[in-house]
């Protein structure tokens, strides 16, 4: 048996196949593609496709595709993508009922088979979905996150580094809250090589910026009539290689609160330690009260959510 990591991808389809991509160039662990037995010829399709770049990229690493969750024992990550994304003019809430009872598929087979896996959901609606597999397979909290803060960070710095004409390198920049419309760009800590951002921008740019921020995500599903899958992707792979590589790295990340910033049994964007030992600590920032009231929204449009899941059960 390999002694490299095991890595689980749960869902074979746009997102899943550009997770495989990345980790066989960055030679994380091996990586077992699922999707559900229709598409088993298309995850095994996709496998082997990704295997036979190893030649040109010099990686070792196994690549298998399955329909036959037994394939994924003993894996170290499971990075979630099962479900449907947008189609234009649907908000990512639209995707409760489909993508529930696939969230719970997954978690049931995830507890069975995978308990000691980290787990990181991408799936939408993200918030809830992320607070249901945790729920359903009674996963320590340190072990179950959501991946949505890096994505909208990426995005916000991409716009601000454009607008500046600086490199994307020197922006700091962290979006919090739960991942929808009314997410929360922090603005007080925002900063250009510590240079806080307002005072290189005017208010109304940055206000612009914020909101195309905010609809990120559905300036894409617009042009594609399908979700991100690239900048999606390699912000999951930065928090499994933190958790793989102990690299201790502080992400923005949906975690599970018992009080923290004010908020109880529930999962929203937080910046987060990520270590060997899965979220290591929730970093408590102080948050203007602009910010405050917006995270507030925020978190109560993710509350709206998860009890309509709950309603569900
Ligand atoms: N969190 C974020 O920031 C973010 C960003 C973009 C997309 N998303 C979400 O990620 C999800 C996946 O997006 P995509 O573009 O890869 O979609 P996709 O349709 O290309 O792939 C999803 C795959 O999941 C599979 N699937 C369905 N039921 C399954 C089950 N029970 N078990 C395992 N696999 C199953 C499907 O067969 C399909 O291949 C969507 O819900 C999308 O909205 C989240």
């Amino acid at each position: 048996m390999s002694s490299r990591k095991k890595i689980g991808l749960v869902g074979a389809g746009n997102i899943g196949g550009e997770l495989a991509n990345l980790i066989v160039q960055k030679q994380l662990g091996d990586v077992v593609l699922y999707d559900i037995p229709p598409k088993e010829n298309f995850a095994k399709g996709k496998a082997l496709d990704l295997e036979q770049s190893q030649a040109v990229n010099g990686s070792d690493v196994r690549v298998t595709g399955t329909s036959n969750w037994a394939d994924l024992a003993g894996a170290d990550v499971l990075i979630i993508t099962a479900g449907i994304p947008r189609k234009p003019g649907q908000s990512r809430d639209d995707l409760v009922e489909t993508n529930l009872p696939i969230i719970r598929d997954v978690a049931d087979n995830a507890a069975k088979h995978c308990p000691d896996a980290f787990a990181i959901v991408i799936s939408n609606p993200l918030d809830a979905m992320v607070y249901e597999l945790r729920r359903r397979t009674n996963k320590p909290r340190a072990q179950v996150v959501g991946m949505a803060g890096v994505l909208d960070s990426s995005r916000f710095a991409l716009f601000l580094s454009r607008e500046l004409q600086v490199s994307i390198k020197d922006i700091r920049a962290m979006v919090l809250g739960g991942h929808g419309d009314d997410m929360v760009p922090v603005l007080s800590n925002c900063t250009v090589n510590g240079i806080p951002i307002r005072q290189l921008m005017a208010k109304d740019k940055l206000a612009a910026i914020v909101d195309r921020t905010r609809k990120g995500g559905g300036e894409i599903v617009g042009l594609m009539g399908t979700s991100a899958y690239y900048a999606p992707a390699a912000s999951a792979v930065a928090m499994a290689e933190s958790y793989l590589l102990d690299q201790r790295r502080v992400l923005p990340c949906a975690a599970y609160l018992d009080g923290e910033y004010g908020y109880k049994d529930l999962y929203m964007g937080v910046p987060v330690v990520i270590g060997a030992e899965g979220v290591e600590q929730i970093i408590q920032i102080e948050l203007d009260a602009e910010e405050k009231a917006m995270l507030a929204k925020s978190a109560d449009s993710v509350q709206k959510v998860v009890d309509l899941v709950k309603k569900k059960s």
